[in-house]
């Protein structure tokens, strides 16, 4: 076993759990390798209780630290870098908080619950178009599309753009967190700056963006350029961490024939299956690395203005200080305190959409299939650490 942490081992895309667990017994607090190469190194957190208070305190911050870019530099400020700093994750207060208080309207449970027969319908289309028996790839053809069509919808944008902006929306999470590969990072800026004048170009042409998902507030107080950046956001997160989850789960129910066979029996419980999901198999590994502003101690190790420090969520939610058995997937785990869509100030905006439309997913394929089994297949996950997905899984529905 490496003493070093390496974020961009392939074997953490393998297993990263028994790595999560040699570190939460034997450094917690972790002076690791780089996230990028002209840092000298960086701080992972592995235990819950860590993360937990590491999220919630007011001694790091996203932004005001980092100096600019190269790109930023180079292409002034509408470069695909400085688009991706005025997202909500990227915001520090006070700005974070005026700004996500104007957007937050559109994503909570009330607002959400008024898209439920929409998204139903929409994963009925999907099923409907899959009669069985039938072989799939769920990643490729059920996961993406179905989540993709959702936040389009939600967008206002047209079905005939949907594959363009499930490409862009790939290439953005595979070069954006953790990625040290040039080609892709250069891919992820090329995406994000095509999603941005798609967005830019309609605005103009109409003069204003017809989403649901941008209160009219917020659509009048925000500059352009923070619009563009908002929507093209929501692409990303909106797409990857829910198609993600969709896949990574019915892995897990593979993996777990038991609780396969449970849940299929007791439907009722898949809002809280949902939930165990998304502590086994987060789809966030970890939050974005924030950089310390004041000299501070964690769990004894001292940290120093300027270091950057990443929580590792999927870790924390295997801590076995807080879970019983956190090895083991239990759908009716109760209670559940997982951190999979991250704690404090920016806790993600998009845990009730997402929920709901992965609770409707199983709904409706329970519904619908009497068996969903699994094409033997070696199993292969994407290239970055912190969007924990697969390639793809073959799958045969009757
Ligand atoms: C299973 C699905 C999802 C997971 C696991 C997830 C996870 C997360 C996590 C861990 C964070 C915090 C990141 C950090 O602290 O650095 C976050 C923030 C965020 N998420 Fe999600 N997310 C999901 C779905 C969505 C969806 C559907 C949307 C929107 C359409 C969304 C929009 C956002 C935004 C805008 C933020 C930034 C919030 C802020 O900085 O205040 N997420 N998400």
């Amino acid at each position: 076993m490496t003493t070093q942490f390496d974020p961009f081992s392939p074997k953490l895309k393998q297993d990263p759990y028994s790595i999560y667990k040699y570190f939460r017994q034997n450094d917690p607090v972790h002076w690791g390798k780089p996230i990028k190469p002209k840092l000298p190194g960086a701080w992972y957190l592995f235990h819950y209780e860590d993360v937990v208070s590491f999220l919630n305190s007011s001694l790091f911050a996203r932004a005001s630290s980092e100096s600019k870019t190269e790109s930023q530099k180079s292409t002034g400020v509408d470069s695909a870098s400085s688009l991706r700093k005025r997202w909500l994750f990227s915001l520090d207060p006070p700005e974070h908080g005026q700004i996500k208080s104007l957007i937050i309207p559109a994503f909570q449970a009330r607002s959400v619950e008024n898209y439920r027969s929409h998204i139903s319908q929409r994963i009925t289309e999907i099923i409907t178009s899959l009669s069985p028996p039938v072989q799939i790839d769920f990643v490729k053809d059920f996961a993406f599309p179905i989540t993709t069509r959702i936040i389009a919808d939600l967008l206002g944008i047209a079905e005939t753009e949907l594959s363009q902006f499930q490409i862009w929306s790939k290439k953005i999470a595979d070069g954006i967190a953790l990625q040290n590969d040039p080609q892709a990072i250069a891919q992820a800026d090329e995406a994000t700056k095509q999603l941005a004048n798609y967005f830019r170009r309609t605005i103009k042409e109409r003069e204003t963006i017809n989403t649901q998902l941008l209160p009219e507030k917020a659509q009048e107080f925000l500059t352009e350029k923070d619009l563009v950046a908002h929507l093209v956001q929501f692409i990303f997160a909106g797409i990857e961490s829910t198609s993600n989850l969709i896949a990574n789960s019915l892995l897990c129910l593979f993996r777990f024939p038991e609780q396969h066979n449970l849940l299929r029996q007791n439907p009722e419980l898949i809002p809280q299956a949902v939930e165990e999901f998304l502590r086994f198999e987060s789809p966030t590994q970890t939050t974005a690395a924030r950089t310390c502003l004041e000299k501070v101690t964690i769990n004894g190790r001292e940290i120093l203005p300027g270091q950057k420090v990443i929580a590792v969520l999927g870790s924390a939610n295997r801590d076995e200080k807080i879970f019983i058995n956190p090895e083991q997937l239990d759908i009716t785990r109760e209670p559940n305190p997982h951190i999979a869509f991250g704690q404090g100030i920016h806790f993600c905006l998009g845990i009730h959409l997402s929920r709901l439309e992965v609770q409707q997913v199983y709904k409706q394929l329970f519904q619908n299939y009497a068996s969903i089994a699994p094409i033997p297949y070696s199993l292969s996950w994407r290239s970055n650490w912190v969007i924990r997905g697969l390639h793809s899984l073959p799958i045969r529905l009757n």
